[in-house]
């Protein structure tokens, strides 16, 4: 090894575009006051890059687009079903399979097919829709993340990890038949996009097997969780990404499946098990929430362009340029000292509100106030993940205090270039330079549900 840098490139050319559009500053402080300083009620052709989330925002490929030709839209049976069913087979290596809208709908169905009131169910730090769906079946979700997850300064390389002696004393506390499954999530994306490692997952599973409890899988970004096994894990360094997804799959019962993210489409998703009763359950339910079990909420052409997407996304290639583009973006941060979350994540960079804007409480949403000035100063969009997004106790009404406070800048699958990432990094910089300026705002409309997405907010 010289050590030489060897430079990459997106392994693709572009074959469609389309325009963004450039705005003035007094447009954009009239958008975001329209919007409650909220970046979800921004207009999206108010928007230069958009780094709101990556979900369901990816680029199709020829090959996906030409898939969507050759949907079979037959209400029962489509063919496009069975192409997906044998995809997720082959990939994830599980037996059952029922399409979902998109990952909510099948966190909807498992939670509501699994969960009885009064349960608990574990998992690696909360996912708002995932735990929302838990709560709303009548479970108590429990938080059984290493610690390591909740510092922002932590470089543990796998700090998506279960702590196992969290695990067992939830166990011990409540007993085993109060918990139905835990949920696995890779990566973490609250977390800031932070993997599991395989040895954490066999451990799990070994624990879980003991007590007849089920591993449930968030498996929405789980390609990206194989690419940082084999980066960082010993002994993964020579196997495929291919090959790592399915060994951990391998290590549980089942997954719910936002294709809007790993998957590289626009729309779709859905839940895959092992057990035959638990599908029996799911194939019931899904006739009455999502569409029949041959499609779920699906067209056939949407089925067919997902089963090609997840052939095209566990291709090395495809994962590892599209970790280095969230890599490139962090190095960049770095370089102008820019506080954020280490080590990079697989899907998003994650600003750190506390120490961008320390003089800004909590109370005062620092996280929300960043995302909103980002806008304002760039056209760039990025999300709240900190104290909005955690939302409120559902027993006590108390809002959750999350630790970290974040801004989360996600990238798009196959949509940007590294010009976009050099002009954003600009503008966060910018920003920098003068955040002793910011202050904080007042939530005026809250939600009852998952609050972020629709509350409004005024300056302070
Ligand atoms: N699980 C994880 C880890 C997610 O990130 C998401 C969605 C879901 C489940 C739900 O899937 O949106 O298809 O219903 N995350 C999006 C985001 C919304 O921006 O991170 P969905």
């Amino acid at each position: 090894m010289s050590g030489k840098y060897i430079p990459w490139a997106e392994p693709y050319k572009i074959k469609v575009v389309e325009p963004l559009k450039m705005t003035t500053l007094e447009e954009r402080k009239h958008a975001i006051k329209e919007a409650g300083f909220n970046t979800f009620l921004l207009r999206s052709e108010d928007v230069y890059i958009d780094f709101l989330t990556d979900s369901g925002t990816n680029a199709m490929s020829d090959a996906q687009w030409a898939g969507m030709m050759m949907g079979d839209e037959a209400y029962a049976g489509s063919k496009n079903f069975y192409r997906l069913e044998a995809a997720v087979q082959k990939y994830y290596g599980y037996k059952y399979l029922v399409p979902t809208h998109q990952g909510r709908g099948a966190e909807h169905l498992l939670s509501q097919a699994m969960i009885k009131p009064g349960d608990y169910v574990p998992g690696n730090m909360y996912f708002t829709t995932t735990r929302f769906h838990q709560e709303k079946a009548g479970a108590t979700f429990v938080d059984v993340i290493i610690d390591e997850a909740h510092d922002s300064q932590s470089l543990h390389p796998f700090k998506g990890n279960i702590d196992l002696q969290k695990f067992e004393d939830l166990i011990n506390r409540v007993g085993a038949d109060k918990i139905p499954y835990i949920c696995l999530a890779v990566t973490v994306n609250m977390a800031g996009g932070q993997p599991v490692s395989m040895e954490n997952m066999k451990q799990v599973k070994a624990l879980a097997d003991k007590h007849g409890i089920k591993v449930m899988l968030d498996a929405t970004r789980g390609v990206e969780n194989a690419y940082f096994i084999q980066q960082r894990e010993e002994g993964y360094a020579n196997k495929s990404v291919a090959e790592i997804l399915l060994e951990m799959a391998s290590y549980t019962d089942g997954a719910t499946m936002s294709g809007k993210k790993d998957l590289l489409v626009n729309i779709g998703g859905f839940v895959a098990v092992n057990d035959w009763d638990i599908f029996e359950e799911l194939r019931n339910m899904v006739v009455v929430y999502e569409g029949l079990h041959t499609y779920g909420g699906l067209a056939g052409r949407d089925m067919e362009a997902m089963a090609i997407g997840l052939e095209e996304s566990v291709q090395d290639q495809n994962i590892s340029s599209r970790v280095r583009q969230v890599e490139y973006l962090g190095k960049l941060l770095e370089k102008a000292d820019i506080p954020f979350i280490k080590p990079v994540g697989g899907h998003a960079i994650f600003l750190d509100a506390k120490r961008f804007y320390p003089q800004i409480p909590q109370e005062e949403y620092p996280a929300q106030t960043l995302a909103a000035d980002l806008y304002v100063e760039s056209g760039v969009r990025a999300m709240e993940r900190g104290i909005v997004s955690a939302g409120r106790d559902v027993k006590t009404g108390e809002n959750h205090k999350p630790k970290l406070e974040l801004v989360r800048l996600t990238i798009p699958r196959r949509v940007y270039t590294q010009a976009h990432f050099d002009v954003v990094a600009y503008w966060v910089e910018e920003l920098y330079h003068h955040r002793e300026k910011a202050k904080g705002l007042k939530m005026v409309y809250e939600p009852k549900y998952l609050r972020f997405f629709q509350a409004r907010f005024e300056r302070l």
